[in-house]
Parts: structure tokens; sequence; C-alpha cells
């Protein structure tokens, strides 16, 4: 469909402001922005723009590219770029079962959830009920398939899941999930670690070794805006310098 119709997510978008609204009906008190009837978006096609007081704004679907702007934060998050890259890494895709622990603010599980589909499974372990509480509420305001489960518990002690394809943990110490996920993992599938730190790289990585990880791989990833002018491109200024660095691995067979 090329029109907004009544029900649908809408990123209102302009520059760097994004504000996710339900185009319900209902009118809506948004912050920065005012007071907006949302049946005003009902009918306005994808990408045109509406002007609300002194600014105007462009009407777009939802993407995952979009979440560190529209959703709330409880807690450092995985990027997206990042998120995609851990995806890749861990081969990620349609109707994989993947287990992760850290909800936070539920911005990787919502790339995770999108990536695996409606034949995927994913059930993320958060041991904060506030932070298990902003996560659900994040997800639920996406538009995701109805493959994502969270569950209130430790990824270190409580996971029952088996014969899963992927484990991804955004947690402080994930050398002591390397138990867990050695149980719950098919052979040969994947872990993966983000961490902020070096050392908790090094030890996530010797610990990975030591559980008999395989094929283990860990790095950093920047990304680096370019600036096009009309006489000339060059690199932005404004660069993220660091987020976090990630450790991956595959699962030996045991016996
Ligand atoms: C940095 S946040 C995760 C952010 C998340 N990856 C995102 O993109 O929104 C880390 C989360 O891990 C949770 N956590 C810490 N240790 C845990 C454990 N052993 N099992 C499950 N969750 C844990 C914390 O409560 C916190 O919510």
């Amino acid at each position: 469909m090329n029109s907004i119709e009544k029900g649908d997510r809408v990123v209102l978008w302009k520059g760097d402001e994004a504000v996710l609204l339900f185009a319900d009906g209902e009118t809506k008190k948004v912050s920065g922005i005012g007071v907006i009837n949302t049946d005003r978006l009902v009918g306005k096609r994808w990408g045109s723009e509406i002007s609300l007081g002194r600014n105007s704004y462009r009407l777009l679907q939802p993407s995952l590219a979009d979440t560190p702007e529209i959703l709330e934060r409880d807690a450092q998050v995985i990027l997206p770029r990042i998120g995609a890259q851990i995806a890749l890494y861990c081969d990620i895709h349609c109707g994989k079962r993947v287990i992760e622990g850290g909800a936070g603010s539920g911005m990787f599980s919502a790339l995770l959830s999108k990536k695996i589909g409606r034949e995927g499974e994913l059930v993320t372990y958060e041991v904060r009920e506030d932070h298990l509480r902003t996560a659900e509420k994040n997800l639920e305001r996406l538009d995701l398939p109805n493959n994502w489960c969270l569950k209130n518990g430790d990824v270190t002690k409580d996971v029952k899941e088996r014969d899963v394809d992927a484990f991804v943990v955004d947690i402080p110490e994930p050398w002591k999930a390397l138990k867990m996920a050695e149980k719950a993992l098919k052979d040969g599938a994947h872990f993966a670690a983000y961490v902020p730190s070096t050392d908790q790289l090094g030890e996530t990585v010797r610990s990975m070794r030591d559980y008999g990880f395989f094929r283990i791989k860990s790095f950093e990833f920047l990304e680096r805006d370019m600036v096009v002018g009309e006489r000339g491109v060059r690199p932005s200024f404004e660069m993220l310098g660091h987020t976090g660095y990630v450790a991956v691995g595959r699962k030996a067979p045991k016996g």
C-alpha cells in the first residue's frame, strides 16, 4: 500500500528527530511536536510531508534503522548496525531459533525478531523486571512477527531450551553464560557476546577457547558517515568512536 491506513505505525521524521505514532484515530500529545489528531495521517502517502506547528515532517514506515530514535532506553543498547553484524556472523535468518541474554531496552531483540521472521523463535532472558517491562513495551510498539518471548530469568542459569541455532548475550559477564550456551546450542551452532571493554572481550574469548568453541572471531565495528556537498565529499567530523566489541564462535561437539 502506498498510503497510510488506520492502525498503521508511522514514524514522523525530521533531521535527527523521529517519533513513532499509531494512526489509530486518537488525538495524541507528542513531546517536541505538540497535539496531533492521528486521523490526519490516514490516507497520506508514505514518504510525503505533513506540517505540524512550524515544522514539516516526513511520514515513514518504521524500519530497524529507526529504532535507536523511536524506542525508550533503559540501558546501553546494541545499535542496529552492530546487531546486523552479529546476525551475519551467527547466521541468524528466517526460521532460526535464538536465545538472547539481556533484553535491556529490547533494541537487539527487535532486530533478532525481524531477522528470524514468522517461522523463527526468539527467547530472551532478562534478570531485571523493570528492564523486562521496558523491553516488552518497546517490542509491542514495533510491528514484529509473533515470534518473541521475554522471560524473567538468568541466562547463565535458567535456560531450558535445547537444540538452538544461536545464543547471543549482552550482559556484563558473558563467560558465565558459556555453560548454558553449550547445553542449549546445536553442535556447530553460534555463540556471540557483545561487551563494552577489551578486558571483558579478552576474558570472554579465553573462556570460549576453554569450552572448546572454535572459529572464534572478535571485532569492533565502526561506521563513519560521509558528507556529500555540492563541491566535494568528505568524511563526517562526528563519528561515534567506540560502542563495544563482539566475540563470535561455534560450539564443538562433545564426546
Ligand atoms: C546492556 S543491557 C542489554 C541491552 C540490549 N542488548 C539492547 O540492545 O537493548 C544488559 C541487560 O542484561 C541484563 N542482565 C545482566 N546479567 C544478566 C543475566 N545473567 N541474565 C539475564 N539478563 C542479564 C541487565 O539487567 C540488562 O538489562
